[in-house]
């Protein structure tokens, strides 16, 4: 059988690389420290669980459910819209609810691209923003993901010089790995490039709940005036309320690219679990304070992280947002690129990161740390990543085991 051509186009997740170590290790009964996988593990909402318990085995509740997502979810997730962002949605044409936003993401792409079509994705970023277009047949141009002049600049060189012409720029912030955040004003810049340039503009606001400053909520893009000409926004139910397994996120905005995704997925799925949708309904439309309670316990933990990691020697750049921090590889480890340092940690200090290059190869001279374990085991990473420095520095030559083998 020759290689399939999507196949082709999807190499083995570079993350499996580092997961061998991790589970080869833990085979051996060592205790590993997981910092890898952005994987929240807190609870969902009690009163969340409660109402999915309630709503299972009511009448009805085991039919396919609606593929765009039930009124009653998709009206809750137009009212977090208007008062989170002061945006006004309708809930029948620019609101679909998708299996998580991932699964909304991609099938956007499959949506709207063709062929050779070229899209504008930050690099590094969350690979589905390459991926899901490389899956539809599209060609992927790197633009930076710090929101600055460099990125208009990129940006300007891509419509100038991309055969044809890019239709679509993804915008990610926080961002996924980098938790590099982005300003209104960024984004009034990217609205009207793109209404310029004819671009779409398709925003990931996974993280706009998970931000340490009160002061400076993640903004959306379509608080942007006319952004709604040009724009989609993907949220999540994973992070805001811990709810990564039931699968349940959203797109929002532009009818005419709503529709295009409801088109697609009209002929995938029946929509998620009634119960789930009317469980994530009230979380949507419940009390609130459950997710500042999360946002404390996630900033608890950036804290603990930078500081015992500062103390180890490893000066991390303190996160303004997200479960993760973006953290240069040490410079004596540098070199030897960050699947072999991720792996390194492995073996050497019992923790596990995500390698930057599996998010682009402008990723490669970082890790990506998430605060998915409590303090004190983040305290104890740290503890360990000392130990591991310190023998190391003893050391003339630094050979990664795995390489050595
Ligand atoms: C930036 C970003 N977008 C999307 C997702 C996927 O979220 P969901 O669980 O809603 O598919 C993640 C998950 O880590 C993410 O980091």
């Amino acid at each position: 059988m020759t290689d399939f051509h999507r196949i082709r186009r999807l190499p083995p997740y570079v993350f499996e690389q580092v997961n061998r170590v991790k589970a080869a290790a833990r085979n051996n009964g060592v205790d590993i420290i997981d910092l890898g996988m952005g994987n929240p593990d807190l609870d969902a909402p009690a009163h969340v669980i409660e109402k999915l318990k309630e709503t299972i085995g009511k009448p009805r509740t085991d039919r396919y459910s609606a593929s765009k997502g039930i009124p009653g979810l998709r009206r809750a997730q137009a009212a977090y819209y208007e008062r989170r962002f002061g945006v006004k949605l309708n809930p029948d044409t620019q609101v679909v609810a998708t299996l998580g936003s991932k699964e909304g993401f991609a099938n956007m792409a499959q949506a709207i691209t063709a062929p050779g079509d070229v899209i504008l994705t930050p690099n590094p970023s969350y690979p589905i923003h390459a991926f899901g277009f490389l899956m539809a047949g599209g060609v992927i141009r790197s633009v930076p993901v710090e929101p600055d002049a460099q990125f208009f600049h990129a940006m300007e060189r891509a419509v100038q010089h991309s055969i044809p012409k890019p239709i679509a720029v993804v915008v990610c912030y926080p961002s996924n790995p980098t938790a590099t955040v982005a300003s209104l004003d960024f984004y009034k810049d990217v609205v009207a490039f793109a209404k310029k340039n004819d671009l779409i503009v398709l925003s990931d606001l996974a993280y706009a709940e998970l931000y340490f400053d009160d002061n400076e909520p993640p903004p959306s893009v379509l608080q942007v005036p006319g952004a709604m000409d040009v724009t989609v926004e993907f949220t999540s139910m994973s992070k805001t309320f811990s709810m990564a397994g039931w699968r349940m996120g959203f797109a929002v905005g532009n009818e005419r690219l709503i529709a295009a995704l409801s088109r697609v997925k009209s002929y995938l799925d029946y929509g998620a679990y009634t119960p789930i949708q009317v469980a994530a309904a009230a979380a949507l439309n419940g009390p609130q304070e459950c997710i500042a309670e999360m946002r404390e316990t996630y900033k608890r933990r950036r804290d603990a992280m930078v500081d015992s990691f500062g103390r180890a020697g490893w000066d991390i750049p303190v996160p303004k947002a997200s479960m993760f921090a973006w953290a240069p590889i040490p410079e004596p480890f540098r070199a030897m690129g960050s699947v072999e340092f991720s792996k390194l940690l492995i073996e050497k200090a019992e923790v596990a990161v995500a390698p930057g290059v599996g998010f682009g190869e402008h990723g490669d001279d970082y890790v990506r740390i998430a605060v998915v374990e409590n303090e004190q085991r983040i305290r104890q990473a740290a503890r360990n990543i000392r130990r591991f420095f310190e023998q190391a520095g003893t050391l003339h030559n630094v050979v990664p085991l795995s390489a050595a083998r």
